[in-house]
């Protein structure tokens, strides 16, 4: 089996103080990235093969159809993903840069330790010439601790990752990234679009209950970690798109009064109909992106999409060397 590289700098008192807070504030939240422990992680590839899930598929098709042309684009001798969760999408492109370059490395960087051993299942067996590095970390804490390359490297993060992060957050992980970025290096971002609401609430809401039970298992990773007694039982899965702020928000809501035990051994009340975030996901206009790229110095030299313009990649480079 591959050995996974911890990047991660565990900052166990902070993460506690964070939970009591959230829990505590009048909207209450969880950190996101709980929903993506190793089960959660598994739950997400079953919601990509979902008929309502638009998003993967769409995804898929427009990398699919446009791999030799980002590789040649992007000039491309490395791969660097984040959040690559089981990495089948990215296939089509490693078997494109493997056309163009003999040897190539792809950097797998995911927060679950079974995201990592399924990307390498997926990876192994293409070639002898490609070699696969699992990285383990956060994307947000532990950007720092990743080292820029000598080699042209094209970063991806795909998925819609990007919109799990509110406005703040996005901004502060883009300039991370165009500032790990050389100037040869690309940048690949995958994103969902506004479209009809119809649509996106089919997405997050399948039928067959799985995104109900990816938002649920939230619950289990926080009791696990944090020896807290939230029962699943008392909170129905309730996903909703926020028009004005184009974002699906994913919520527990408490079926009844409830008493929860904190970290701190502090008791919190939890009324019936009281709800707890647990994700978002943003939807972009052109707009939006374009603001976004000029807060962290990056420019689109290539774009991408598919018929029903549902989905977009965008190419970046860093816009003070353009
Ligand atoms: N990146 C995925 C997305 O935004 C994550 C996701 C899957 C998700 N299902 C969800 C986010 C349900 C919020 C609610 O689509």
């Amino acid at each position: 089996m591959k050995k996974i590289e911890n990047i991660s700098l565990k900052k166990e008192i902070n993460r506690k103080k964070n939970i009591i807070f959230l829990l505590k504030s009048k909207k209450k939240s969880l950190p996101t990235q709980y929903l993506y422990d190793d089960v959660g992680s598994k739950l997400f590839e079953k919601i990509c093969e979902t008929e309502e899930y638009y998003l993967t598929r769409t995804e898929y098709k427009i990398l699919n159809s446009n791999s030799f042309d980002i590789i040649k684009a992007s000039s491309a001798e490395e791969l660097f993903e984040f959040g690559s969760g089981s990495s089948k999408k990215t296939k089509t492109l490693i078997l494109s840069a493997l056309k163009k370059n003999k040897y190539l490395t792809y950097f797998s960087f995911d927060i679950s330790s079974e995201a990592l051993y399924m990307s390498y299942d997926e990876l192994s067996k293409i070639s002898e010439n490609l070699n696969v590095r699992l990285l383990k970390g956060n994307f947000n804490l532990d950007i720092s601790r990743i080292e820029a390359s000598k080699k042209k490297r094209l970063y991806l993060f795909l998925g819609s990752t990007l919109g799990n992060f509110n406005n703040k957050v996005a901004i502060n992980f883009l300039q991370n990234i165009s500032n790990l970025m050389n100037k040869e290096d690309s940048f690949l971002l995958g994103v969902d679009k506004v479209k009809d609401e119809k649509i996106i609430n089919l997405a997050y809401n399948d039928k067959r209950g799985i995104t109900k039970k990816f938002n649920k298992n939230i619950l289990n990773v926080i009791n696990k970690e944090y020896k807290l007694n939230f029962n699943k039982n008392n909170f129905l899965h309730n996903t909703i798109y926020n028009s004005e702020k184009s974002q699906i928000e994913m919520y527990l809501k408490s079926t009844a009064l409830q008493s929860i035990k904190l970290p701190n051994n502090e008791n919190l009340n939890i009324k019936k109909g009281e709800k707890i975030l647990t994700e978002i996901s943003r939807k972009f206009s052109e707009e939006t992106l374009e603001r976004l790229f000029a807060k962290s110095n990056l420019k689109v030299i290539e774009s991408y999409t598919d018929e029903k313009k549902y989905y977009s990649l965008y190419l970046l480079k860093i816009k003070k060397y353009l």
